[in-house]
């Protein structure tokens, strides 16, 4: 059994012992796991040459650990209940025997179509079990996935598919969300045309869409699993073997490739899940994630199936057919943990307690938050009104590349304050320091938040480009890795995230480069140059704001066209989430004497926080700034 904390003095003990003895610690939780060779050191490591390696040389497989390790006792207990779009459409359980067939089966469909221990195989699904078998069976024979949210364009699709040479891709003829029927497959391939090394495109019928099977190279899903034998003998990793790549955004650049491992993975994302949310068996836990971001990785399959659990997967939106959705599939399913962002909740609570009310709700015990910084006022409404009061709220802060939760209260045990991420996790050390890199000591102080030591489930690598990971996490503050996010440490010692410090934005709780957006915009045949900030969004927590320097030719077209056409160049180039709420056409971006853009003023506009512009004397063309503000809407100071 994997320690579970029950305490607050419990929670503070072991937090002692991750830090007088690391490796002891997380062997000790490592026991817990199924190894076919038990590792020689639990954890080498080096921040400057950056190298991280955990459970050295051990060997494993980390879904013998969800199935065959517990399969005695939970064969018959449902691993995943999936609740479709619709809710005239029977939900579907699928139980850990029959979920462990299902992985075996296709494990064997993709060796049979060539794919080897080490190739990448990409997933472009929506929010349908297949999604899941899909990575477990990558996971099974050792192949490396790469998921891509299936609302990406085909463009980012194709960028992703490349970076890594995948050699499979395996997806839907579509999507049913909300009201759209989303032409997957059609996506896939028109990304294909720009990718070499997809070999085979193995297609699940979910819509019954109408689309084209190119021969030779695209298979149904349903066929090729006929017949096929539903055991597999796992394939034997090493602990540093790849488990999977997930792409995510940056402040420069290209989303770049953050490659996670295979068992400082599973043992973090198991004991991360069953502490911070105090699992218990018979739990029903639903994480409204999709499955392409980390946290459907971490907290839809692997820590919960890890764990035993039985998850939730939920192929619509929170609006459809009606508001009250989520609290419906709640009382239907009796979940007990309910794991969502912060801006479902604001979306949500815009509709008022009424669609919430309709509904029983007496079988949630833990409300989670995760994504981005939830806001008081939403951490009251989903207490009072979800959670009844009843019901403690985890503000889980992690990221892509920390694999799993780093701070979060522990369900029922770390005393909550709204807004708060709490305290670290056992074996998470974070340190504030200065723009300078000198550690803030103490209470009550504020700054960026790097952690000091290693963890299990942390990044190893940026796929392909080894440099630019050092460069990204370990260069900026010596000796640390950097998270970009700023933190404020109160006189309590507990941390509330204040929000990212680089130039990612965080729209809805995704992560977009703000390049990345500018890039897409920059690629219109009309624009000159573009800069992109965030600014504070009621719903999303922050929208985008662009403003784009037009071409001379844009003068033959309407300006409200222009913007049609870069909001569609944008949906193109990324997908509809990069989408900025606010176009502004100016004609020229305040730049200092090294062409630099100031980016302090174009966020300060956005923000309608003109009154503290600061020192605009070294720019070198000041005049833009009036035309900007004024362009805004807003009055110059005077
Ligand atoms: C932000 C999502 C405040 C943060 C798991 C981080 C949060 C980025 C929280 C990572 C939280 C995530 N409170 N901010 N509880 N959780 N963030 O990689 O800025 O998609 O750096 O991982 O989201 O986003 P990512």
């Amino acid at each position: 059994m994997i320690p579970k904390i029950s305490t607050l003095s419990g929670y503070l003990y072991e937090y002692q012992k991750s830090l007088a003895n690391p490796e002891a610690f997380w062997g000790n939780i490592a026991e817990n796991f199924y190894w076919r060779k038990k590792w020689d050191n639990v954890l080498e490591w080096d921040f400057d040459n950056y190298d991280t390696k955990w459970f050295v040389n051990g060997k494993l497989n980390i879904t013998e650990n969800i199935f065959e390790k517990n399969l005695f006792m939970l064969a018959d207990q449902p691993a995943i209940i999936w609740e479709p779009n619709d809710p005239s459409e029977a939900a579907i359980t699928i139980t850990y025997k029959e979920l462990f067939e299902k992985v075996c089966q296709f494990a064997n469909v993709l060796k049979a179509q060539g794919v080897q221990k080490g190739d990448r195989v990409a997933i472009y699904m929506p929010m349908i079990p297949e999604a899941a078998v899909a990575m477990l069976a990558c996971a099974r024979i050792g192949a490396i996935h790469s998921v891509v949210f299936a609302g990406f364009s085909a463009t980012s699709l194709s960028d992703r598919i490349n970076d890594s040479q995948c050699k499979v891709v395996l997806t839907s003829d579509g999507n049913f969300r909300g009201k759209k029927n989303i032409a997957v497959k059609k996506v896939v391939d028109e990304a294909l045309e720009n990718c070499s090394s997809v070999e085979k495109v193995i297609v699940v019928q979910r819509t019954h869409a109408e689309v084209n099977m190119k021969a030779g190279r695209d298979l149904w899903w349903h066929e090729v699993v006929e017949g096929v034998f539903t055991d597999n003998v796992a394939e034997e990793m090493d602990a540093e073997d790849m488990l999977f790549i997930l792409y995510t955004s940056g402040s420069t650049g290209k989303p770049k490739g953050v490659v996670h491992t295979t068992a400082g993975y599973m043992v973090y994302t198991a004991y991360s899940f069953i502490n911070v949310f105090q699992y218990n068996k018979g739990d029903i836990f639903w994480c409204t994630a999709d499955v392409g971001w980390i946290t459907g990785h971490s907290y839809i399959v692997y820590g919960p199936l890890l764990a035993g659990a039985t998850i939730i997967m939920y192929e619509g939106v929170p609006t459809y057919p009606d508001v009250d959705r989520f609290w419906e599939v709640v009382d239907k399913h009796q979940v007990t943990h309910f794991y969502t962002a912060p801006t479902a909740i604001r979306a949500l609570m815009s509709y008022g307690i009424e669609p919430v009310n309709k509904h029983k709700l007496t079988s949630l015990k833990v409300l989670g938050s995760v994504g981005e910084p939830i806001n008081e006022e939403a951490w009251q409404w989903y207490y009072l009104h979800v959670g009844k009061g009843n019901c403690p709220i985890v503000d889980t802060w992690w990221q892509t590349e920390t694999g799993g939760m780093m701070m979060s209260p522990l369900a029922g045990i770390t005393p909550t304050k709204p807004a708060y991420a709490t305290l670290p996790l056992p074996g998470v050390q974070p340190i504030i320091v200065d723009n300078d890199g000198k550690e803030l000591k103490g209470n009550n102080v504020e700054g960026n938040l790097c952690i000091k030591y290693p963890w299990p489930s942390m990044i190893r690598t940026t796929y392909g480009d080894h440099e630019r990971c050092k460069n990204t996490y370990f260069s900026t503050f010596k000796g640390y890795y950097f998270t970009g996010d700023g933190v404020k440490r109160d006189a309590d010692g507990y941390y509330r995230i204040l929000g990212r410090v680089d130039d990612v934005i965080n729209v809805s709780g995704h992560r977009m480069g703000t390049a990345e957006v500018e890039n897409a915009i920059n690629s219109h045949p009309l624009v000159i140059e573009s800069a992109v900030v965030g600014f504070p969004h009621e719903i999303k927590g922050q929208g985008i704001y662009a403003y784009v320097v037009l071409d001379s030719a844009s003068e033959n077209h309407e300006v409200d066209k222009i913007r049609q056409s870069l909001l569609l160049t944008v949906s193109k180039v990324i997908g509809p989430i990069a989408k900025p709420d606010t176009i502004q056409v100016v004609t020229g971006l305040p730049k200092t004497r090294s062409g630099k853009i100031m980016r302090r003023i174009l966020r300060k506009v956005a923000e309608k926080e003109i009154g503290s512009l600061g020192d605009t004397s070294t720019l070198l063309n000041p005049e833009v700034v009036e035309e900007i503000i004024e362009g805004a809407g807003l009055k110059v100071p005077s």
